[in-house]
């Protein structure tokens, strides 16, 4: 308080100083940085704002208002003499009602009154009337910065600067611009822009020039003015005037305000510290912190990638683990096995896991995720519908039982195209693998029994003893599967069938494996027990001679093993084709039993092969076989057809290679399967 009364009391003696030193009479100066605590004389709509700002105009529409330096300044010494030099600086910015729209314009002013009676809002900016426009009697000097282009009044654009005598008719205009002291160029200004921009109004009187100097806040001062103008102010001023603002709006309004404003009479006004100036309201759209600008859009395309990623993952792991499952399916509930399971137990079908691969599929190892059984699933492609329920009621039911010379079947999964079926992983592999891989792994002469014994008691309960007959269709070493016990087992029940399902009598579509495909189903394609027996049949001798029943490399009269075996026994000597690894380790009569009943089972002739139930009799010894020759086929030497041979596989047997000659579906015999 008693600061501001100090300064107060310095500032009038330096005026009354400079006042008596002056050869001037009266060489007045007043600085305001803000307007707060000043004694502007207001009118119309203008308004000091509660932070200090010189608000001339709100946007409210065709009004208008004036703001005086309350005091007259003498501008000549004598009422007919020159006027003298002077200069102003302020700060003002133009805000407009919308961005781009603006009206109409302010001006600075020097008027032989406080007011500007008579003037008017809109284009006359406060200043005149249409009756007092261009009158000389006015003696108003004003700087207009005008943004609407009024074609009234020559105008030149909607944003310009102009030195206007007496009239709105401008002496001198520009568009608003600014030459930066380090360019050549001049650059453009907007002045409603919202921005604050400074300008200088300069009047030399001895040279009688008049210069108007625009800048944006943040330039110094152009060496250049805006405009510059030859013009003696002498008989426009009188020897007191006013100085001030006005500004108008029209249908177009814009807020006018001015933050600074110095003045000196007979000297350079006092330089305004811009950054004392009072802060401008708000201009625009609401101004989001980064927080909305940066962040937020950030933070939601990133959780948008998260959702993105989420779903396509799970979507992806929804595809990966897809199943197919009917209606009908509902009943082997129990047996249906997840996909999702059966790919974490086999390690995602690795081929490390990989046991082997047939002709329907590939088999892997896997450890059930539950409860930590070990699995064998087969992976069977299937595209067709067709059989597949039919197939799938008849493995389920032979499954439920349990039978110690099948491969239990645990359940199944369906996909696309695809069939999973999981069976009980048996730790010693195929028999094949036995027969073929010597002398590495083999089994005695009486291991040998025990498994011949246990596939066919496997075979026959397939055949006799479950509540409906079941063809096994692929008898044969590599789907007999042996236990931890040694033990003989029957694997791969009816598969077969699957793809033999639905095709047309006349056709011949066999599935089955060459060497192990009775005569007449290759010839009627119709599988049946008899068939099974045939390939039992080859399955004796491949176990009793450890030797495929086709072997390509064989010598070409002995290639099919069944008429090896037969000439070996037409020659007297059935047991030179007793498998030369045993050597001598095996039971004479056992041997022969099993040899001469291979060569039964594996009679052309369907009728005269035995059933199932008559080969375990057979076996165990308490039917004793009846002798060969009494079967009349000694005689003709055809009883044991080759098989195939109506069919002329046996004629691109010697093309085969061995691999080619184990598995071979029907595609051989009818090109595709
Ligand atoms: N339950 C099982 N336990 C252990 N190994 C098995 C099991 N099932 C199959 N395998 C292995 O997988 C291999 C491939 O079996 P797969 O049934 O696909 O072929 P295949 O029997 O040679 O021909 P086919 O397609 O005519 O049955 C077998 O040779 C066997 O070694
Ligand atoms: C403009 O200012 C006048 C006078 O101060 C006031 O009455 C009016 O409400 C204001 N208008 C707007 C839109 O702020
Ligand atoms: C403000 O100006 C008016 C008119 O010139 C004058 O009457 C008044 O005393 C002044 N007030 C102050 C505080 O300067
Ligand atoms: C114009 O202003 C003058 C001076 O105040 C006044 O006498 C006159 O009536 C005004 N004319 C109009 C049309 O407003
Ligand atoms: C100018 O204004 C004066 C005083 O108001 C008036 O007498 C005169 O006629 C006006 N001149 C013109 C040309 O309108
Ligand atoms: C500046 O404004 C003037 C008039 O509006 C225009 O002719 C000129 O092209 C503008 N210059 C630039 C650099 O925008
Ligand atoms: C006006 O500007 C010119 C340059 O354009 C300069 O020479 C002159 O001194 C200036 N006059 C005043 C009073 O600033
Ligand atoms: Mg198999």
């Amino acid at each position: 308080m008693s600061f501001t009364l100090v300064t107060t009391f310095l500032a009038l003696l330096v005026i009354v100083h400079i006042g008596a030193d002056s050869a001037a009479p009266d060489d007045v100066g007043f600085i305001y940085e803000g307007f707060q605590s000043s004694n502007l004389s207001l009118d119309g709509i203008a308004k000091i704002t509660d932070n200090g700002l010189l608000r001339i105009t709100n946007i409210t529409k065709l009004q208008m208002g004036h703001a005086f330096y309350p005091d007259p300044i003498n501008f000549k010494s004598a009422s007919n003499g020159p006027a003298f030099s002077f200069s102003t600086q302020f700060v003002f910015a133009i805000l407009p009602e919308v961005s781009g729209l603006s009206g109409h314009g302010m001006a600075f002013v020097i008027a032989p009154t406080r007011g500007l009676p008579g003037g008017l809002p809109t284009q006359f900016l406060g200043l005149f009337n249409d009756s007092t426009n261009g009158n000389a009697s006015n003696h108003v000097f004003a700087v207009e910065l005008d943004t609407i282009q009024t074609h009234e009044f020559n105008d030149i654009n909607d944003n310009h600067v102009g030195i206007d005598i007496d009239s709105l008719f401008s002496t001198a205009s520009q568009p608003a611009s600014y030459r930066d002291n380090n360019k050549n160029s001049f650059d453009n200004l907007t002045l409603s822009s919202a921005q604050r921009m400074q300008l200088w109004v300069e009047y030399d009187g001895e040279s009688k020039v008049i210069n108007v100097t625009l800048a944006p806040i943040a330039a110094a001062k152009p060496n250049t003015p805006l405009l510059s103008l030859s013009y003696d102010l002498s008989p426009i001023l009188r020897q007191t005037m006013y100085v001030g603002f006005s500004a108008s709006t029209g249908s177009l309004a814009a807020a006018h305000f001015v933050l600074g404003w110095s003045f000196k009479m007979n000297g350079v006004a006092q330089a305004l510290d811009l950054s004392r100036l009072p802060k401008l309201p708000r201009f625009g759209p609401k101004k989001v912190s980064k927080f909305f600008t940066v962040g937020l859009p950030l933070i939601c395309t990133f959780l948008l990638l998260l959702v993105i990623s989420g779903v396509a993952y799970h979507l992806r792991r929804k595809w990966k683990f897809a199943e197919v499952m009917e209606e009908w399916e509902l009943a082997y509930g129990p047996h249906r096995f997840k996909y999702k399971d059966l790919y974490i137990a086999t390690k995602g079908f690795r081929e490390k896991e990989l046991l082997g691969a047939g002709g329907f599929g590939r088999v892997y190892k896997g450890v059930l995720p539950t409860n930590k059984m070990e699995v064998a699933v087969k992976k069977v492609s299937h595209q067709s519908r067709q059989g597949m329920r039919e197939f799938i009621a008849e493995i389920i039911s032979i499954g439920r039982l349990r039978h110690r010379n099948l491969v239990p079947l645990l359940g199944y999964c369906r996909r696309k195209g695809e069939l999973l079926l999981v069976y009980e992983f048996m730790s010693n592999g195929s028999l094949d693998k036995f027969l073929y891989n010597q002398p590495k792994s083999t089994l005695n002469w009486s291991q040998r029994l025990r498994v011949i014994k246990g596939v066919a008691s496997g075979l026959f309960y397939l055949h006799e003893e479950w509540e409906q007959v079941v063809i096994h269709r692929d008898v044969k070493a590599s789907n007999v599967l042996i236990d931890a016990e040694l033990n003989g087992r029957l694997g791969d029940f009816g598969l077969a069938r699957l793809y033999d399902h639905g095709t047309l009598p006349q056709t011949t579509h066999v599935v089955g494996t060459i060497g192990y495909l009775a005569p007449e189903h290759n010839r009627t394609g119709k599988a049946t027990t008899s068939t099974d027996v045939y390939a039992f049949g080859a399955f004796l001798l491949e176990v009793a001679c450890g030797r495929r029943p086709i072997d390509p490399q064989a010598p070409e009269e002995d290639v099919i093993l069944v008429d090896w075996v037969f000439s070996c026994w037409k020659a007297g000597d059935i047991l030179r084709a007793v498998d030369q690894n045993l050597g001598t380790e095996y039971v004479k009569e056992e041997a022969e039993l099993v040899l001469k009943l291979g060569l039964l089972c594996s009679h052309s002739e369907p009728s005269i092969r035995p059933s199932m139930r008559q080969v375990l009799l057979y076996s165990d010894g308490s039917v004793l076989l009846p002798e060969l020759s009494s079967l009349g086929i000694s005689a003709v030497g055809l009883g044991f057809a080759n098989p195939g041979s109506s069919d002329g596989i046996s004629s691109s047997l010697s093309s085969m290679d061995k691999g080619f000659s184990h598995t071979v579906t029907e595609s051989i015999l009818s090109g595709g399967r």
